[in-house]
């Protein structure tokens, strides 16, 4: 069974192929973090326009990376939702003259779900019940994954996304964009302890930044001289304080045997080590997806299509891309 994977919905252009859902045969992505640097974030509209001058050359690379034709394929998915929709767009209309033009299923796939997959690639021996941590830089989401399909949302942000929020800071800071991975590096030279920024605790599980994040601006115009190190790594230090207690609510409120991080803020080395020693602390096994499946990747699209096409068949081709697509 091999699927051919597209993912379109933010500013990566990627593509892969796997094999029984399982196997990556390649992995192509194309990451436009350069062109939207100078804006500090995201524009929707250079995005999609991006999309659409990378998606042929990513698609062709892909195939010919896993050494595959159109022909050899089963099945052809894309990511059509959530996300920004003229993004979205690109990806799912690609994927749907690929799937015709080959005579092959055509597979819409909920880009948080195949979040949720990335773990699986990599662990394929992974056993449910998991109590996974969905942290990227639209949202922030504790799940109980019960089985495939088989998804609870116990918990999730009340304003900004854990992502949205390292990105935020860092523009503050005037590190550049995208935030987290420059705020993680620079928290290694800086002291957690430094500043007792706010630890917010909305729900029981909920999650909240945008406190913090007005916390960091009112404690650096009020102290210029700041070492920013060590603001780095105290603002890091209090949102995986949050994360790690919700995940560990998580995991007691489901009796998971299993802890996962999935989405991009997964790729933070901090929130990695004290998610590793929580399951360590109270018994349990941990699965940590290496750094390329942590961010936006179309091999973990092509897995949970995969899914997907056995749960459900095909998507019908008049299905439309849907960018405020929840997880359940
Ligand atoms: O999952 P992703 O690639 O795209 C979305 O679906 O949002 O996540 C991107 C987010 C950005 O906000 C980025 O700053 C954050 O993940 N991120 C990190 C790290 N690497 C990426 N946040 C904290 N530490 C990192 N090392
Ligand atoms: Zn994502």
């Amino acid at each position: 069974m091999l699927v051919l994977g597209i993912e379109t919905s933010c500013d990566e252009t990627a593509a892969a192929v796997v094999e029984d859902g399982r196997i990556v045969r390649s992995s192509v992505v194309s990451s436009q973090v350069d062109l939207h640097a100078q804006f500090g974030g995201v524009v929707p509209e250079v995005a999609s326009r991006a999309h659409v001058d990378l998606i042929v050359p990513v698609v062709a690379d892909a195939l010919g990376e896993a050494g595959v034709e159109l022909a050899d394929l089963d099945a052809v998915a894309a990511t059509h939702g959530p996300g920004l929709a003229g993004a979205l767009l690109v990806g799912v209309s690609a994927a749907k003259a690929l799937a015709l033009v080959g005579g092959l299923p055509y597979v819409g796939v909920n880009h948080l779900e195949a979040h949720l997959y990335a773990g699986w690639l990599e662990h394929p021996d992974m056993e449910p019940p998991l109590a996974v941590l969905l942290v990227s830089g639209g949202h922030t989401m504790l799940v109980a994954v019960d089985g495939p399909g088989a998804y609870r949302v116990l918990g999730q942000t009340v304003d900004d996304a854990a992502g949205e929020a390292f990105d935020k800071v860092a523009r503050f800071l005037g590190l550049g964009y995208p935030g987290g991975p420059v705020i993680d590096r620079l928290a290694r030279t800086g002291d957690p302890g430094a500043i007792p920024f706010p630890r917010a605790m909305p729900g029981e599980i909920d999650c909240s930044f945008s406190g913090l994040k007005t916390a960091v601006v009112q404690h650096v115009r009020a102290n210029p001289d700041v070492v920013v190190a060590d603001v780095a790594a105290s603002f890091q230090e209090a949102v995986v304080d949050q994360l790690v207690e919700k995940l560990a609510i998580t995991a007691d409120a489901t009796d998971a045997t299993t802890l996962v991080l999935g989405g991009g803020v997964a790729a933070n080395s901090r929130l990695r080590e004290r998610t590793a020693a929580l399951a360590a602390a109270t018994g349990r096994a941990v699965f940590l997806p290496p750094l390329a499946l942590c961010t936006d990747n179309a091999a973990m699209i092509a897995a949970a299509a995969t899914y997907r096409l056995g749960a459900d068949g095909p998507t019908p081709l008049d299905t439309g891309v849907d960018p405020g697509l929840g997880l359940v």
